[in-house]
This record gives C-alpha cells, sequence and structure tokens, in this order.
C-alpha cells in the first residue's frame, strides 16, 4: 500500500464521522483517528502487534473492578493523566499547582484539630510537621478551608490498601484553617512507595526498564467556599524517585525540605494560593 493509500483510507474514515451530532464528540473522535493512523503508520504496525495490543488493552479492562482502575494506573504510567491536569487546571498566575488525584483518596476522612497528628498506628518513621498559610491570589487569607490529606505509612502502604493491618483513620484527616488562613498537620515523614505493578500497567514498566516508585509525598483536597478545588501533594524534597515519579505527578513548586524548627521538630511550610471559582 501506498502513503496515497494510507492518505486516501483516513480520509475516507474520517468522512463517516462528520454527520456527527455532537461537535465535541466529533472533534475529539477526529483528532483520535487522525493520531491513530498516524501512530499506526509511523511504527509500521504489524498484525500481531495490533493483536498484542489488543490483547494488553483487553486484560488492562480484566483487571479494572470497583477498588482497581488499572486504565487510569496505565494512562498515569504514560504521563497521561498529568498532562490532563496540566490542562483542566487553569489556575491563574501565582495559585498552587495541581498534581494527579491517584487511587488511594478515600472520603470520609475524620476531622482533625489544628497539629493533631494523622498518625493512628504505630510507625517508625520521623515525625514532621507541616504548616502554611492558604490565601487568595491577593494574598488575603481564606479561614475555614479544608485540607482533606492522605498518606502512605512508613511501611509504604495507605491504610486503604491495608485493611486488615492499619487503623481504617490511619495518616488521613481533614484540617480547617483559623481565622488567619493558617494550618498545622502533624503526620510521618512520607516514604516513596510502590504504586500496583502486579496488572498490565506494572508489565508495561518492567517491560521498559521503569521503576514503580513514586516519590514521598502526603495528598491534599483544598476546598474553600467561592474557590476551586485544589487536589495536590507536598513532597519532600529529600526524598527518592523526585525525578523518576513512576506517574509524573512532580511539580517542582510543590518540593519542600524538612527541618529542624525553634522547638526541633522536623518542619517544612506549605503555603496554598487558591483561585477564587
Ligand atoms: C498516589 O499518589 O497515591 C498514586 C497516584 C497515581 C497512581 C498510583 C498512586
Ligand atoms: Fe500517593
Amino acid at each position: 500500500m501506498t502513503d496515497k493509500a494510507h492518505a486516501e483510507l483516513l480520509e475516507d474514515v474520517l468522512s463517516r464521522y462528520e454527520q456527527s451530532s455532537n461537535p465535541r464528540l466529533r472533534e475529539i473522535t477526529e483528532a483520535a483517528i487522525r493520531h491513530l493512523h498516524a501512530f499506526a503508520e509511523e511504527v509500521g504496525l504489524q498484525r500481531d502487534e495490533w493483536m498484542a495490543g489488543i490483547q494488553f488493552l483487553t486484560a488492562t479492562g480484566q483487571m479494572c473492578d470497583d477498588r482497581r482502575q488499572e486504565f487510569i494506573l496505565l494512562s498515569d504510567t504514560l504521563g497521561l493523566s498529568s498532562l490532563v491536569e496540566m490542562i483542566t487546571h487553569d489556575g491563574t498566575e501565582g495559585s498552587t499547582e495541581n498534581t494527579v488525584l491517584g487511587p488511594f483518596f478515600v472520603p470520609g476522612s475524620p476531622p482533625r484539630q489544628r497539629g493533631e497528628s494523622m498518625l493512628v498506628d504505630a510507625d517508625d518513621g520521623d515525625r514532621v510537621v507541616i504548616r502554611g498559610t492558604i490565601t487568595d491570589t491577593a494574598g488575603a487569607p481564606i479561614a475555614g478551608a479544608t485540607l482533606d490529606c492522605w498518606q502512605n505509612a512508613t511501611a509504604g502502604f495507605y491504610a486503604v490498601q491495608q485493611p486488615d493491618v492499619q487503623s481504617a483513620d490511619n495518616l488521613r484527616g481533614i484540617y480547617t484553617t483559623g481565622a488567619d488562613g493558617t494550618y498545622e498537620i502533624r503526620t510521618v515523614r512520607p516514604v516513596p512507595y510502590p504504586i500496583p505493578s502486579d496488572g498490565p500497567a506494572g508489565d508495561l514498566l518492567k517491560a521498559h526498564g521503569r521503576a514503580w516508585m513514586r516519590p514521598g509525598h502526603t495528598h491534599m483536597w483544598v476546598r474553600a467556599d467561592g474557590y476551586k478545588d485544589l487536589i495536590t501533594h507536598v513532597f519532600d524534597e529529600e526524598t527518592d524517585y523526585l525525578r523518576d515519579d513512576a506517574v509524573f505527578g512532580v511539580r517542582d513548586s510543590l518540593v519542600r525540605r524538612f527541618v529542624p524548627d525553634a522547638s526541633g521538630e522536623l518542619a517544612t511550610t506549605f503555603d496554598i494560593v487558591l483561585d477564587r471559582r
């Protein structure tokens, strides 16, 4: 088949989607078709390779259930989720960057007092403090904002991954800013942990010699009336895998150093700027 025949085929395929009554669906479908054809052409995709791809995607779907979403994990490890977050987040200059949500968020974390530790179970990790002020883009403090936080234990897993080992509320909690917009969280120093690697997304990482680790981080979902939700992380500057995050979630603006504060606690400051809705 010649390049001309490929081009005629693409034109024919695209023309069959021209009648769509949904303009956005049409735009997305046509772009997907164009890029898929260009991809197959670029690599000279053979029938057996196409079939291997079909089998890989089939296995990815078969791995999914109401607790495991292997397609999102695949999207994460290809950097697509991170790109979609960047495109979707239309934050104004100076507002805090967002990053991936990940699969381990569980709604209904317990409310925590200012300065309370979210650590419920025994854990031999370093204790740390994360404190900061939540403001709007003009610098005005936001009182009553909530920070829904979750983090893995030092053993490398989130409570939701180990219902028989960890307490359900271990290392999760909802903090609220005071009248001056400040908050204070006590937790353990976040350590790197493996993303689920026992499915097709993990197989692909292994086939390419890639690590399936994430750098140490604490998740935050920040909400305040009149402001856009912010889903983000704080990363430890000294953690491993900061430059080799399996899911491409690291943003330089979210990396912080833990240093002893006046009372000798390992602490860091993470000020947050929210965008008006
Ligand atoms: C997480 O940070 O919890 C996470 C994000 C994406 C994939 C796996 C885990
Ligand atoms: Fe995480």
